[in-house]
């Protein structure tokens, strides 16, 4: 399809008569140096000539209608522009007018095309995304996974943890129904209500530019680590009046001891022994007291149960899950422990004792029966 049946017809003039004005303008300006093509780096103005134009646009073969409107002032918020990143250093195939023809059927071809631009100069991060699991989703034909400019713009790039909270609504934009249970939840209530820089936002779980799928047994065996980077952290969980001892001691029990097995031996393979996020949610995670809590005493032998099925109220009540034995909490396994602490050092002793007095009986006795 030809490109001028494309455009719409006021833009055609419009263009048309923006680049006589900037012709003009750049012959007035530099009367000493008349160039055809703009200076390198310097074209942000010659583009912006018929791009300021909040009309500008053009009608793609899917009927879709794209604004080819650049707002300057939108310009002017991107972190690219005070590095001195113009125009031409992404539209490096577009010099001046007429553009080169395009052959995009509709506005995500043109997204996935053009946003490789972001390659050249990040080339790190571009090939992280590459092993993604967003990547694997468009490979498979799932055109709206996302791509650079999907999560950090074109035009706009800003700084993207500025808020923290940016970070997880910018997953949100896609992924809203975890988004909606993640606010919900204690973790991002924190970030989102009190702007908590200590609880985990959608990357400190996923990582950013590498996503990889989190429903495979690797990543299940390891996800309790991922809770330890915070959990296991004394100083950050004596902020909140939290034991930072859950982790020692989940690996110390036997959910905790069977997946570290796995995780040594069998990383890959499927067990279903319970990780972190099987009794307290995953996205939804609330305070231990919170009555709808997974964990909630009112709540939690139906939580065993989805995997104890025949698992009774005392089942529950005889477990010490990852708490340390407690004078309070569990006072007859407190004194029961109290008491074998002490008699069973008390029962070595006095076997050392009797068998020492063995040992100095006998040798008495031999000395005496070797006696003249
Ligand atoms: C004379 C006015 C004019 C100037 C100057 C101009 N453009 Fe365009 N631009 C247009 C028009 C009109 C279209 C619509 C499609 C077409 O006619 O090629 C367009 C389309 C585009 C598109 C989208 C479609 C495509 O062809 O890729 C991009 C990107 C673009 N221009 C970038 C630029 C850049 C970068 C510069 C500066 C180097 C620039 N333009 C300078 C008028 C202009
Ligand atoms: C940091 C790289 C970068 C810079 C700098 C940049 N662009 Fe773009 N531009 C892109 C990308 C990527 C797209 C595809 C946008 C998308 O996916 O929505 C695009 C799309 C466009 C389009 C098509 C309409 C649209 O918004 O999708 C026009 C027109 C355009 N750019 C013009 C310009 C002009 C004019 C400048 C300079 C004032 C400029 N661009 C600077 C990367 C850039
Ligand atoms: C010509 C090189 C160049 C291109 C092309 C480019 N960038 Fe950048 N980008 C930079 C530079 C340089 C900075 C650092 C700016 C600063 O910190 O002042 C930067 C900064 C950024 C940042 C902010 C980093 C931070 O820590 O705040 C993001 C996000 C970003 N770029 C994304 C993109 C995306 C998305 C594209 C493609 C649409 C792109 N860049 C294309 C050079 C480039
Ligand atoms: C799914 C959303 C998403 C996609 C896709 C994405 N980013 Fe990011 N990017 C982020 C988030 C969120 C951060 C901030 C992470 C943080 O600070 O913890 C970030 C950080 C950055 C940074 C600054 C920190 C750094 O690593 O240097 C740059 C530069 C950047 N991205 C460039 C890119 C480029 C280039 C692409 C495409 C190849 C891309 N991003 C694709 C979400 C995304
Ligand atoms: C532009 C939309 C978009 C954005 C933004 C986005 N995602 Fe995705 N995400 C997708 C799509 C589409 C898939 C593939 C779904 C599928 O194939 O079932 C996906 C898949 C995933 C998966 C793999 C699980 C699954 O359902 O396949 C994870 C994990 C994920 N995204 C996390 C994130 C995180 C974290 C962010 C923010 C840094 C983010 N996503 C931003 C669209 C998006
Ligand atoms: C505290 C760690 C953590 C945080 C924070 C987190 N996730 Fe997850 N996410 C996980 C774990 C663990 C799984 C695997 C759950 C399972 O076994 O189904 C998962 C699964 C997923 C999946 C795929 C499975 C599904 O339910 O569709 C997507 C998509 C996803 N998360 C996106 C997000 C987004 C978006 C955010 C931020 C709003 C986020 N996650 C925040 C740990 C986290
Ligand atoms: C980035 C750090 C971080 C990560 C990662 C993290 N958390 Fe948290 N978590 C916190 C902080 C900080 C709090 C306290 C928030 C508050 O009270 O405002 C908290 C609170 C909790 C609570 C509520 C405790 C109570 O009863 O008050 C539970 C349960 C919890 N996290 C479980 C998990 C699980 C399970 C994971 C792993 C899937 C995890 N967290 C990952 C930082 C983290
Ligand atoms: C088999 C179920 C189960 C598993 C697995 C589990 N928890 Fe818990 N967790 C509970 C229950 C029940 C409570 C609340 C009552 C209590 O303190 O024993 C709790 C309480 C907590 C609390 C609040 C403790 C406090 O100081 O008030 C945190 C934080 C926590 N768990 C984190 C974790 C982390 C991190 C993991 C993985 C390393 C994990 N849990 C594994 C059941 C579990
Ligand atoms: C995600 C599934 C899952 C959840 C949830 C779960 N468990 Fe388990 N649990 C297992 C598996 C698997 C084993 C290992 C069984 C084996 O090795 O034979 C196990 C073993 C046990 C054992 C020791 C062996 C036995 O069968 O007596 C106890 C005690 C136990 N769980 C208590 C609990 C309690 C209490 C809860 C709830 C707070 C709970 N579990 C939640 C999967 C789970």
């Amino acid at each position: 399809m030809s490109k001028t049946r494309l455009l719409r017809a006021t833009g055609l003039v419009l263009a048309g008569g923006m680049a006589l004005l900037s012709a003009l303008a750049l012959a007035a300006l530099s009367t000493s140096r008349v160039q055809a093509d703009p200076p390198a780096q310097q074209t942000e103005a010659y583009c912006l000539s018929c791009h300021s134009n909040p009309d500008l646009s053009l009608t793609l073969p899917s009927g879709e209608n794209l604004s080819l409107h650049i707002s300057p002032d939108m310009l002017s918020t991107s972190v690219h522009s005070p590095a001195g990143i113009e125009c031409e250093a992404c539209h490096t195939a577009i010099k001046t007018y007429p553009h080169p023809t395009i052959n995009f059927q509709n506005k995500r071809e043109l997204s996935r095309s053009y946003y490789q631009a972001c390659q050249k100069c990040h080339p790190a991060n571009y090939e992280k995304t590459q092993d993604s699991m967003h990547a694997a989703a468009a490979q498979a034909g799932n055109q709206a996974a996302p791509i650079c400019t999907d999560c950090h713009g074109a035009h706009d790039v800003k700084p993207p943890a500025q808020p923290r909270s940016l970070i997880s609504s910018t997953c949100g934009k896609c992924h809203d129904q975890i988004y909606q249970q993640y606010k919900n939840s204690l973790h991002g209530g924190a970030l989102i209500q009190e702007n908590n820089p200590d609880v985990p936002v959608c990357t400190d779980c996923h990582g950013v530019h590498n996503i990889q799928d989190p429903r495979t047994a690797l990543f299940r065996v390891n996800s309790p680590d991922l809770c330890a980077g915070c959990h296991a952290n004394q100083d950050l969980m004596s902020k909140y009046g939290l034991d930072s001892d859950v982790y020692n001691l989940y690996n110390l029990s036997w959910h905790g001891v069977d997946i570290s097995v796995y995780k040594a031996k069998w990383p890959t393979t499927w067990h279903n022994s319970a990780v972190c996020t099987d009794c307290h949610g995953v996205h939804d995670i609330l305070k231990a007291d919170d009555p709808a809590s997974t964990v909630n005493p009112v709540n939690l032998l139906a939580t065993c149960q989805k995997c104890h099925p025949g698992a009774g109220p005392n089942w529950t009540g005889a477990w010490v899950g990852h708490n340390r034995i407690d004078q309070n909490r569990t006072p007859f396994l407190y004194y029961t422990e109290a008491f074998y602490a002490s008699f069973i050092p008390f029962v070595l002793w006095l076997s050392i004792i009797y068998v020492g007095l063995q040992i100095i009986r006998a040798t008495v006795d031999r000395v005496r029966r070797n006696l003249p």
